[in-house]
């Protein structure tokens, strides 16, 4: 009888060409190219990687720029429709879900409904933004990049390019990332041959959570918190006594630094050369060396280290980005993995169905135990 796995660990579920990750060498490779080569990259050549299986050629790269800025066009004019059950949301990912879930998308997962959806989330965080501080939604400029439409979306004029670059940097850097929380979902909800705005409503659901996409608002949280070095490792040791996790740490498939902290610290680097210095990162990085030998001690042998979440938080902040709005921006890079596996599990076309396995009484009321039943 086979063992159930809780949290389904070292369970192979796919086979795929978009990703690998190391979690021993600490590497991260997005179909042949290491994270930080790409890291150069913008969003849209990341797309054109992610869909199409080669980093694209001029042409092809404005054509989906073209495309991605008729997607936010697009989803800038339904937003009436969406109406107040988005632009209304609690939070920037319920508007996300509520957004999105409204979108007449096309079923064509790449390009069709990649450029939607990409548009649409980019177009809904910001209105989401714009509207929670009591100003109006900024149209769309197709024309623009995607990084640089979106940060031009938020922040009502168009913003300087090191920022530009720096978001597009960190879109790229969490564009894919192997079978996390949210991607395994999306390739669920198309295993059924629903559709690519369902299984992309559903990624949405599960990114949410703070153990997966919704760690670096609470990072800079914990940054606020203490408030200066000398405070870290007291602060952190009474946070785990508390029984609370450290969040930016940690990792399941990671027994060494998360590489992408590493390429999110040099476009913080770059974005201090430019003249735009965080207020976080000394600290940050004062509190992750903390936070490493704390939890080094708490649970000896298990080497928590830090994550992307961590210098996301960091990153976020320093581009303007609020961090009501980290985890909706997260989802403006995922999409573009998302919709790659998406596409890769269509052409796998078997239905996504584990077994569980039954351990509560049977009608005659005996309580059989779990290794005497089938699993169904
Ligand atoms: N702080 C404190 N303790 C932690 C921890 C953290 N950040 N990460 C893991 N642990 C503890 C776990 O509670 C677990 O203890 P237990 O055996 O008593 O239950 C032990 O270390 C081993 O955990 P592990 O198996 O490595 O974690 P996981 O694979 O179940 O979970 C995360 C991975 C990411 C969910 C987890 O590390 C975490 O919650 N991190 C904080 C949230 C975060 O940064 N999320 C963003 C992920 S990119």
């Amino acid at each position: 009888m086979d063992a159930f796995k809780p949290g389904l660990e070292d369970v192979v579920v796919a086979e795929t060409a978009l990703s690998w990750v190391d979690g021993e060498g600490g590497r991260l490779v997005v179909r042949g190219h290491p994270i930080e080569a790409l890291a150069t990259r913008s969003f849209e050549d990341v797309c054109g990687l992610l869909w199409d299986g080669a980093l694209p050629a001029p042409a092809r790269a404005a054509a989906i720029r073209r495309g991605l800025g008729r997607g936010r066009a697009a989803a800038f004019r339904a937003l009436e429709r969406v109406g107040p059950a988005a632009l209304e949301a609690e939070d920037a990912m319920a508007a996300l879900r509520a957004g999105v879930a409204a979108l007449a998308a096309p079923d064509e997962p790449l390009d069709a409904a990649g450029f939607a959806l990409a548009g649409a989330i980019t177009v809904i965080l910001a209105a989401w933004h714009r509207r929670s501080t009591g100003a109006d939604p900024v149209a769309p400029d197709p024309a623009r990049g995607h990084a640089d439409d979106l940060l031009r979306m938020l922040g009502g004029r168009p913003a300087p390019h090191a920022l530009v670059r720096g978001l597009d940097s960190y879109l790229v850097t969490v564009a894919e990332h192997g079978m996390n929380a949210s991607t395994f979902t999306a390739r669920v909800v198309a295993s059924t041959r629903s559709d690519a705005v369902s299984a992309v409503v559903a990624a949405l659901g599960s990114l949410k959570g703070p153990l997966h996409g919704g760690a670096p608002g609470p990072v800079l949280d914990m940054l606020d918190a203490i408030g200066s070095a000398r405070r870290a490792p007291a602060w952190l040791r009474a946070e785990l006594a508390a029984g609370r996790r450290i969040m930016g740490l940690g990792h399941r498939i990671y027994r060494v630094r998360d590489p992408r902290a590493l390429v999110l610290e040099t476009a913080l680097a770059e974005l201090e050369r430019a003249g735009v210095a965080s207020r976080y990162l000394p600290l940050a990085r004062a509190v992750e060396r903390a936070a490493v030998a704390v939890l080094d001690a708490h649970r000896p042998g298990r080497r928590l280290r830090t994550n992307v979440e961590f210098y996301t938080a960091v990153l976020l902040d320093a581009l303007g980005v609020p961090r009501s709005l980290f985890t909706a921006v997260f989802a403006a890079g995922r999409v573009a993995g998302w919709l790659a596996h998406v596409a890769e599990e269509r052409a796998v076309a078997r239905l996504i169905r584990p077994r569980q396995r039954y351990v509560g009484p049977l009608p005659d009321g005996t309580e059989a135990g779990p290794s005497l039943r089938a699993a169904g």
